[in-house]
Protein backbone atom coordinates (compact mmCIF):
# COMPACT_ATOMS: atom_id res chain seq x y z
CA UNK A 1 0.00 0.00 0.00
CA UNK A 2 1.15 3.68 -0.73
CA UNK A 3 2.34 5.19 1.96
CA UNK A 4 1.82 8.93 1.82
CA UNK A 5 3.75 11.02 4.92
CA UNK A 6 2.20 14.17 6.73
CA UNK A 7 3.80 16.53 8.77
CA UNK A 8 2.17 18.47 11.25
CA UNK A 9 3.17 21.99 13.26
CA UNK A 10 0.98 22.42 15.81
CA UNK A 11 0.36 20.06 18.47
CA UNK A 12 -2.15 21.44 20.17
CA UNK A 13 -6.00 20.95 21.51
CA UNK A 14 -7.08 20.23 17.22
CA UNK A 15 -3.21 18.67 16.19
CA UNK A 16 -3.49 16.06 18.89
CA UNK A 17 -7.27 15.16 17.87
CA UNK A 18 -5.61 14.30 14.75
CA UNK A 19 -2.96 12.43 16.05
CA UNK A 20 -5.17 10.29 17.87
CA UNK A 21 -8.14 10.00 14.97
CA UNK A 22 -5.32 8.87 12.79
CA UNK A 23 -4.00 6.25 15.29
CA UNK A 24 -7.30 5.17 16.36
CA UNK A 25 -8.68 4.70 13.32
CA UNK A 26 -5.43 3.46 11.38
CA UNK A 27 -7.32 0.27 9.95
CA UNK A 28 -10.77 2.05 8.47
CA UNK A 29 -9.11 4.95 6.99
CA UNK A 30 -6.39 2.42 5.28
CA UNK A 31 -9.27 0.38 4.03
CA UNK A 32 -11.47 3.19 2.81
CA UNK A 33 -8.86 5.33 1.59
CA UNK A 34 -5.78 2.87 0.11
CA UNK A 35 -3.03 4.43 1.10
CA UNK A 36 -1.07 4.71 4.64
CA UNK A 37 -1.33 7.96 5.98
CA UNK A 38 2.26 8.46 8.04
CA UNK A 39 2.82 11.20 10.58
CA UNK A 40 6.30 11.77 9.77
CA UNK A 41 7.06 14.95 11.85
CA UNK A 42 5.25 16.56 14.30
CA UNK A 43 6.47 20.32 15.34
CA UNK A 44 5.31 22.49 18.67
CA UNK A 45 7.09 25.02 20.18
CA UNK A 46 6.27 23.40 23.41
CA UNK A 47 5.86 19.37 23.64
CA UNK A 48 5.59 19.51 27.81
CA UNK A 49 1.93 20.22 28.06
CA UNK A 50 -0.16 16.98 28.85
CA UNK A 51 -2.39 15.52 25.84
CA UNK A 52 -4.62 12.73 25.51
CA UNK A 53 -2.34 11.00 23.01
CA UNK A 54 1.95 10.40 23.08
CA UNK A 55 4.25 10.48 20.51
CA UNK A 56 6.97 9.40 19.34
CA UNK A 57 10.21 11.00 20.19
CA UNK A 58 11.71 10.49 17.02
CA UNK A 59 8.88 12.64 15.40
CA UNK A 60 9.09 15.27 17.32
CA UNK A 61 10.73 18.98 16.12
CA UNK A 62 10.29 22.41 17.95
CA UNK A 63 11.78 23.89 14.45
CA UNK A 64 9.16 24.14 11.43
CA UNK A 65 11.70 23.83 8.89
CA UNK A 66 12.79 20.21 9.75
CA UNK A 67 8.95 19.67 8.18
CA UNK A 68 8.45 22.13 5.74
CA UNK A 69 12.55 21.33 4.17
CA UNK A 70 11.64 17.45 4.28
CA UNK A 71 11.35 16.12 0.66
CA UNK A 72 9.83 13.09 2.06
CA UNK A 73 6.84 15.00 3.22
CA UNK A 74 3.62 15.63 0.60
CA UNK A 75 1.52 17.28 2.78
CA UNK A 76 1.29 19.53 5.86
CA UNK A 77 -1.27 20.45 7.94
CA UNK A 78 -1.13 23.92 9.94
CA UNK A 79 -3.03 24.02 12.71
CA UNK A 80 -0.95 26.73 15.24
CA UNK A 81 -3.78 29.63 14.29
CA UNK A 82 -2.93 33.28 14.08
CA UNK A 83 -1.33 34.74 10.85
CA UNK A 84 2.15 34.69 12.14
CA UNK A 85 4.58 32.89 11.37
CA UNK A 86 1.77 30.49 10.34
CA UNK A 87 1.19 32.51 6.71
CA UNK A 88 5.05 32.12 6.34
CA UNK A 89 5.23 28.47 7.25
CA UNK A 90 2.71 27.76 4.57
CA UNK A 91 4.06 30.08 1.92
CA UNK A 92 7.27 28.34 2.34
CA UNK A 93 5.44 24.81 2.19
CA UNK A 94 4.09 25.38 -1.19
CA UNK A 95 7.35 26.78 -2.67
CA UNK A 96 8.74 23.62 -1.35
CA UNK A 97 5.95 21.88 -3.25
CA UNK A 98 3.82 20.84 -0.35
CA UNK A 99 -0.29 20.29 -0.18
CA UNK A 100 -1.35 22.46 2.97
CA UNK A 101 -4.59 21.36 5.24
CA UNK A 102 -5.24 24.13 7.65
CA UNK A 103 -8.24 25.17 10.14
CA UNK A 104 -6.50 28.95 10.07
CA UNK A 105 -9.69 30.76 9.02
CA UNK A 106 -8.03 34.36 10.45
CA UNK A 107 -5.53 33.65 7.89
CA UNK A 108 -7.05 32.58 4.81
CA UNK A 109 -9.93 35.69 5.70
CA UNK A 110 -6.78 38.25 5.84
CA UNK A 111 -4.09 36.89 2.79
CA UNK A 112 -6.55 33.85 1.29
CA UNK A 113 -6.47 35.93 -2.25
CA UNK A 114 -2.34 35.34 -2.23
CA UNK A 115 -1.87 32.11 -0.42
CA UNK A 116 -4.61 30.21 -2.76
CA UNK A 117 -2.95 32.16 -5.74
CA UNK A 118 0.21 30.93 -4.74
CA UNK A 119 -1.03 27.06 -4.75
CA UNK A 120 -2.38 27.38 -7.71
CA UNK A 121 0.34 29.01 -9.50
CA UNK A 122 2.83 26.00 -7.67
CA UNK A 123 0.16 23.14 -8.69
CA UNK A 124 -0.49 22.81 -5.28
CA UNK A 125 -3.84 22.87 -3.27
CA UNK A 126 -5.28 24.51 0.30
CA UNK A 127 -7.95 22.15 2.24
CA UNK A 128 -9.28 24.12 4.92
CA UNK A 129 -12.37 22.52 5.66
CA UNK A 130 -12.09 22.46 9.27
CA UNK A 131 -11.83 26.47 9.34
CA UNK A 132 -15.96 26.84 9.31
CA UNK A 133 -18.02 24.89 11.30
CA UNK A 134 -15.36 22.27 12.76
CA UNK A 135 -16.51 18.95 11.30
CA UNK A 136 -19.47 20.04 9.86
CA UNK A 137 -18.57 19.95 6.22
CA UNK A 138 -19.96 22.55 5.01
CA UNK A 139 -16.59 23.79 2.51
CA UNK A 140 -17.03 20.69 0.60
CA UNK A 141 -20.49 20.59 0.70
CA UNK A 142 -20.83 24.21 -0.94
CA UNK A 143 -18.13 23.67 -3.32
CA UNK A 144 -18.42 19.68 -4.52
CA UNK A 145 -22.22 19.22 -3.54
CA UNK A 146 -23.99 22.13 -4.36
CA UNK A 147 -21.32 22.59 -7.46
CA UNK A 148 -24.12 23.55 -9.60
CA UNK A 149 -26.23 26.16 -7.64
CA UNK A 150 -26.06 29.32 -7.63
CA UNK A 151 -26.34 30.75 -4.10
CA UNK A 152 -29.19 33.50 -2.65
CA UNK A 153 -28.03 33.66 0.53
CA UNK A 154 -26.23 32.60 3.32
CA UNK A 155 -26.99 33.17 7.01
CA UNK A 156 -24.62 31.32 9.54
CA UNK A 157 -24.04 31.02 13.59
CA UNK A 158 -20.40 30.57 12.80
CA UNK A 159 -19.39 31.26 16.35
CA UNK A 160 -20.07 28.74 18.77
CA UNK A 161 -18.99 31.20 21.95
CA UNK A 162 -21.28 33.73 21.11
CA UNK A 163 -23.80 31.27 20.31
CA UNK A 164 -23.19 29.74 23.74
CA UNK A 165 -23.64 32.98 25.81
CA UNK A 166 -27.07 34.19 23.68
CA UNK A 167 -28.65 30.91 24.56
CA UNK A 168 -27.24 30.57 28.50
CA UNK A 169 -28.94 34.11 28.68
CA UNK A 170 -31.77 33.37 26.43
CA UNK A 171 -32.68 30.06 28.60
CA UNK A 172 -30.74 30.52 31.98
CA UNK A 173 -31.27 34.26 32.66
CA UNK A 174 -27.70 34.56 33.18
CA UNK A 175 -26.30 38.03 32.18
CA UNK A 176 -23.37 38.42 29.71
CA UNK A 177 -20.62 38.51 32.09
CA UNK A 178 -21.39 35.14 33.56
CA UNK A 179 -22.48 33.38 30.36
CA UNK A 180 -18.89 35.09 28.46
CA UNK A 181 -17.12 33.50 31.84
CA UNK A 182 -18.75 29.92 31.85
CA UNK A 183 -17.97 29.79 27.59
CA UNK A 184 -14.14 30.78 28.52
CA UNK A 185 -13.81 28.14 30.79
CA UNK A 186 -15.38 25.21 28.03
CA UNK A 187 -12.36 26.38 26.27
CA UNK A 188 -14.20 26.94 22.62
CA UNK A 189 -13.23 30.64 22.86
CA UNK A 190 -10.19 32.10 20.57
CA UNK A 191 -7.56 33.17 23.35
CA UNK A 192 -8.02 36.05 22.28
CA UNK A 193 -12.15 35.89 23.05
CA UNK A 194 -12.71 39.99 21.69
CA UNK A 195 -12.31 37.77 18.70
CA UNK A 196 -15.48 35.33 19.30
CA UNK A 197 -17.86 38.40 20.85
CA UNK A 198 -17.10 40.92 18.96
CA UNK A 199 -17.67 39.41 15.75
CA UNK A 200 -14.65 39.14 13.95
CA UNK A 201 -14.32 35.15 14.18
CA UNK A 202 -17.13 34.95 12.47
CA UNK A 203 -16.57 37.68 9.89
CA UNK A 204 -13.50 35.85 9.07
CA UNK A 205 -15.90 32.24 8.60
CA UNK A 206 -18.15 34.24 6.00
CA UNK A 207 -15.56 35.47 4.33
CA UNK A 208 -14.70 31.52 3.63
CA UNK A 209 -18.44 31.19 2.89
CA UNK A 210 -18.74 33.99 0.84
CA UNK A 211 -15.82 33.41 -1.04
CA UNK A 212 -17.83 29.84 -1.79
CA UNK A 213 -21.33 30.87 -2.86
CA UNK A 214 -20.34 33.86 -4.74
CA UNK A 215 -17.02 33.24 -6.04
CA UNK A 216 -15.50 36.70 -4.20
CA UNK A 217 -13.30 37.28 -1.82
CA UNK A 218 -14.28 40.12 0.30
CA UNK A 219 -11.93 42.08 2.13
CA UNK A 220 -13.20 42.36 6.46
CA UNK A 221 -13.94 45.82 5.71
CA UNK A 222 -15.71 44.94 3.53
CA UNK A 223 -18.33 43.44 6.01
CA UNK A 224 -20.04 45.70 8.70
CA UNK A 225 -19.27 43.64 11.74
CA UNK A 226 -21.53 44.28 15.32
CA UNK A 227 -20.56 41.82 18.17
CA UNK A 228 -22.57 40.81 21.18
CA UNK A 229 -20.92 42.56 23.95
CA UNK A 230 -23.81 45.75 24.21
CA UNK A 231 -26.49 42.84 24.16
CA UNK A 232 -28.19 42.86 27.61
CA UNK A 233 -30.30 40.07 29.55
CA UNK A 234 -33.58 42.53 29.37
CA UNK A 235 -33.20 42.57 25.08
CA UNK A 236 -33.00 38.86 25.27
CA UNK A 237 -35.94 38.50 27.25
CA UNK A 238 -38.45 40.92 25.77
CA UNK A 239 -37.11 39.44 22.39
CA UNK A 240 -38.20 36.00 23.57
CA UNK A 241 -41.56 37.51 24.74
CA UNK A 242 -42.31 38.80 21.55
CA UNK A 243 -41.49 35.53 19.88
CA UNK A 244 -37.59 35.89 18.74
CA UNK A 245 -34.78 34.24 19.62
CA UNK A 246 -31.10 36.68 19.28
CA UNK A 247 -28.29 35.10 17.55
CA UNK A 248 -25.07 36.39 16.09
CA UNK A 249 -25.55 35.92 12.54
CA UNK A 250 -23.25 35.90 9.48
CA UNK A 251 -25.19 37.02 6.40
CA UNK A 252 -24.23 36.82 2.86
CA UNK A 253 -27.42 38.05 0.81
CA UNK A 254 -27.94 38.81 -2.94
CA UNK A 255 -30.37 41.78 -3.59
CA UNK A 256 -30.87 42.08 -7.29
CA UNK A 257 -27.11 42.79 -8.53
CA UNK A 258 -25.88 43.88 -5.03
CA UNK A 259 -24.14 41.49 -2.32
CA UNK A 260 -24.85 42.22 1.72
CA UNK A 261 -22.03 40.96 3.80
CA UNK A 262 -22.55 41.85 7.61
CA UNK A 263 -21.93 40.33 10.83
CA UNK A 264 -24.25 41.61 14.04
CA UNK A 265 -27.20 40.55 16.17
CA UNK A 266 -29.92 39.27 14.73
CA UNK A 267 -33.96 38.76 15.86
CA UNK A 268 -35.06 35.78 14.09
CA UNK A 269 -38.41 34.24 14.62
CA UNK A 270 -38.84 31.30 17.52
CA UNK A 271 -39.99 28.91 15.13
CA UNK A 272 -37.36 28.86 12.74
CA UNK A 273 -34.69 26.01 12.80
CA UNK A 274 -31.71 28.40 13.28
CA UNK A 275 -33.35 29.88 16.19
CA UNK A 276 -33.02 26.68 18.05
CA UNK A 277 -29.39 25.92 17.66
CA UNK A 278 -27.83 26.33 21.05
CA UNK A 279 -24.72 26.02 23.12
CA UNK A 280 -21.76 25.92 21.01
CA UNK A 281 -23.60 24.45 17.70
CA UNK A 282 -23.04 26.17 14.55
CA UNK A 283 -25.91 25.87 11.84
CA UNK A 284 -25.28 27.71 7.86
CA UNK A 285 -28.29 27.98 6.70
CA UNK A 286 -28.19 28.33 2.45
CA UNK A 287 -30.72 28.72 -0.01
CA UNK A 288 -29.85 27.83 -3.33
CA UNK A 289 -31.75 27.78 -6.83
CA UNK A 290 -31.53 23.97 -7.57
CA UNK A 291 -31.01 22.12 -3.79
CA UNK A 292 -33.08 24.61 -2.32
CA UNK A 293 -33.00 26.27 1.34
CA UNK A 294 -30.27 23.62 3.68
CA UNK A 295 -29.38 23.26 6.73
CA UNK A 296 -26.16 22.38 8.00
CA UNK A 297 -25.90 21.41 11.66
CA UNK A 298 -23.65 20.04 14.68
CA UNK A 299 -21.30 21.26 17.15
CA UNK A 300 -18.68 24.18 15.83
CA UNK A 301 -15.92 23.55 18.13
CA UNK A 302 -14.17 20.94 19.76
CA UNK A 303 -11.34 18.67 19.63
CA UNK A 304 -12.38 15.84 17.85
CA UNK A 305 -15.15 17.81 15.38
CA UNK A 306 -12.44 20.02 13.97
CA UNK A 307 -10.02 17.30 13.56
CA UNK A 308 -12.46 15.03 12.11
CA UNK A 309 -12.90 17.75 8.94
CA UNK A 310 -8.79 17.86 8.74
CA UNK A 311 -8.08 14.36 8.58
CA UNK A 312 -11.00 14.38 5.77
CA UNK A 313 -9.45 17.38 3.90
CA UNK A 314 -5.91 14.78 4.34
CA UNK A 315 -8.09 11.64 3.45
CA UNK A 316 -9.06 14.12 -0.29
CA UNK A 317 -5.34 15.02 -0.82
CA UNK A 318 -3.86 11.68 -0.94
CA UNK A 319 -6.30 10.57 -3.52
CA UNK A 320 -4.60 12.86 -6.05
CA UNK A 321 -1.22 11.96 -4.72
CA UNK A 322 -1.76 8.97 -5.21
CA UNK A 323 -2.95 9.07 -8.70
CA UNK A 324 -0.34 10.72 -9.25
CA UNK A 325 -1.97 13.85 -10.44
CA UNK A 326 -2.54 17.30 -9.14
CA UNK A 327 -5.99 17.17 -8.56
CA UNK A 328 -7.00 20.66 -7.75
CA UNK A 329 -10.10 21.74 -6.24
CA UNK A 330 -12.87 22.38 -8.01
CA UNK A 331 -12.67 26.40 -9.56
CA UNK A 332 -14.49 28.86 -7.32
CA UNK A 333 -16.12 31.19 -10.31
CA UNK A 334 -17.75 34.46 -9.54
CA UNK A 335 -21.27 35.15 -9.48
CA UNK A 336 -20.94 37.82 -12.61
CA UNK A 337 -24.58 38.66 -11.77
CA UNK A 338 -23.14 40.23 -8.30
CA UNK A 339 -22.20 44.52 -9.50
CA UNK A 340 -21.64 45.38 -6.53
CA UNK A 341 -21.97 45.19 -2.31
CA UNK A 342 -24.18 47.24 -0.75
CA UNK A 343 -23.29 49.25 2.21
CA UNK A 344 -24.77 49.28 5.60
CA UNK A 345 -26.32 52.43 5.57
CA UNK A 346 -28.40 51.39 2.13
CA UNK A 347 -29.93 47.61 3.25
CA UNK A 348 -33.54 47.38 4.62
CA UNK A 349 -34.21 45.81 7.35
CA UNK A 350 -37.12 45.22 10.45
CA UNK A 351 -35.58 46.37 13.75
CA UNK A 352 -36.34 46.08 17.03
CA UNK A 353 -35.44 48.97 19.18
CA UNK A 354 -35.31 49.71 22.65
CA UNK A 355 -35.72 53.22 24.34
CA UNK A 356 -35.49 54.03 28.06
CA UNK A 357 -37.94 57.02 28.49
CA UNK A 358 -39.57 58.91 31.20
CA UNK A 359 -43.03 57.46 31.68
CA UNK A 360 -45.07 60.60 31.07
CA UNK A 361 -47.75 61.48 28.77
CA UNK A 362 -46.87 62.46 25.25
CA UNK A 363 -43.07 60.47 25.24
CA UNK A 364 -44.88 57.78 22.51
CA UNK A 365 -46.14 61.04 20.52
CA UNK A 366 -42.53 62.28 20.14
CA UNK A 367 -40.73 59.50 18.98
CA UNK A 368 -43.24 58.21 16.68
CA UNK A 369 -43.20 61.73 15.32
CA UNK A 370 -39.67 61.66 14.66
CA UNK A 371 -40.36 58.16 13.15
CA UNK A 372 -42.67 59.35 11.07
CA UNK A 373 -40.47 62.35 9.23
CA UNK A 374 -37.91 59.47 8.47
CA UNK A 375 -41.08 57.29 7.02
CA UNK A 376 -40.71 54.57 9.37
CA UNK A 377 -43.76 52.70 10.29
CA UNK A 378 -43.91 51.38 13.42
CA UNK A 379 -45.36 47.71 13.62
CA UNK A 380 -45.84 47.27 17.43
CA UNK A 381 -45.18 49.18 20.62
CA UNK A 382 -45.26 47.45 24.64
CA UNK A 383 -44.25 49.32 27.17
CA UNK A 384 -42.40 46.63 29.46
CA UNK A 385 -43.02 48.41 33.33
CA UNK A 386 -45.08 51.03 34.95
CA UNK A 387 -42.68 51.99 37.37
CA UNK A 388 -42.14 55.41 39.76
CA UNK A 389 -38.83 55.02 38.73
CA UNK A 390 -39.72 56.97 36.15
CA UNK A 391 -37.31 55.39 33.29
CA UNK A 392 -39.37 52.87 31.90
CA UNK A 393 -38.19 50.30 28.45
CA UNK A 394 -40.29 50.68 25.59
CA UNK A 395 -40.20 47.72 23.43
CA UNK A 396 -40.74 48.60 19.89
CA UNK A 397 -40.72 46.60 16.29
CA UNK A 398 -40.56 48.99 12.59
CA UNK A 399 -41.55 47.59 9.50
CA UNK A 400 -38.95 47.80 6.66
CA UNK A 401 -36.89 50.83 7.02
CA UNK A 402 -33.61 51.76 5.67
CA UNK A 403 -30.85 51.75 7.90
CA UNK A 404 -29.75 55.59 7.15
CA UNK A 405 -32.97 56.52 8.09
CA UNK A 406 -33.47 54.99 11.08
CA UNK A 407 -30.06 55.53 12.60
CA UNK A 408 -30.52 59.49 11.85
CA UNK A 409 -33.99 58.95 13.39
CA UNK A 410 -32.65 57.24 16.46
CA UNK A 411 -30.02 60.07 16.47
CA UNK A 412 -32.44 62.74 16.86
CA UNK A 413 -34.54 60.87 19.11
CA UNK A 414 -31.76 59.87 21.93
CA UNK A 415 -31.31 63.79 22.09
CA UNK A 416 -34.78 63.87 23.82
CA UNK A 417 -35.04 65.44 26.50
CA UNK A 418 -37.50 62.59 27.53
CA UNK A 419 -34.92 60.08 26.29
CA UNK A 420 -32.71 58.68 29.41
CA UNK A 421 -30.06 56.37 27.81
CA UNK A 422 -28.67 55.67 23.99
CA UNK A 423 -31.70 53.29 22.40
CA UNK A 424 -30.43 49.77 21.03
CA UNK A 425 -31.56 48.85 17.86
CA UNK A 426 -31.14 45.13 16.35
CA UNK A 427 -31.93 44.05 13.62
CA UNK A 428 -34.58 41.04 12.19
CA UNK A 429 -34.62 39.02 9.49
CA UNK A 430 -37.34 36.40 8.48
CA UNK A 431 -34.53 34.06 6.94
N1 LIG B 1 -13.73 30.34 18.85
C1 LIG B 1 -14.39 29.62 17.83
C2 LIG B 1 -15.87 29.52 18.21
C3 LIG B 1 -13.78 28.24 17.69
O1 LIG B 1 -16.22 29.83 19.35
O2 LIG B 1 -16.67 29.16 17.35
C4 LIG B 1 -14.17 27.52 16.43
O3 LIG B 1 -13.76 28.20 15.28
Amino acid sequence: MKKINVGLIGFGNVGSGVIKILHDKRNLLSEKVGVEINIKKVCDKDFSAKRNVSLDKSLITKDAKDIIHDPQIDIIIELIGGVHPAKEHITEALKKGKNIVTANKALLAQHGRELFTLARDRGKSIYFEASVGAGIPIIKSLREGLVANHFYNIFGIVNGTSNFILSKMANDQCTFDQALRQAKENGFAEKDHTLDIAGIDSAHKLILLTYLCFGRLVNINDIFIEGIAEISLADVTYAKELGFQIKLLAIAKKEKDELEVRVHPTLIPQGHLLSSVTGINNAIYVSSDLAGNLLFYGPGAGQLSAASAVVSDLVDLTQGIKAGLFRPTLNIVPDKTIKKLRKIDDIESRYYIRFMAEDKPGVLAKISGVLAKFGISIASVTQKERTRAQVVPIVMIIHEAREKNLREALGIIDRLSVIKHKSVAIRMEEV
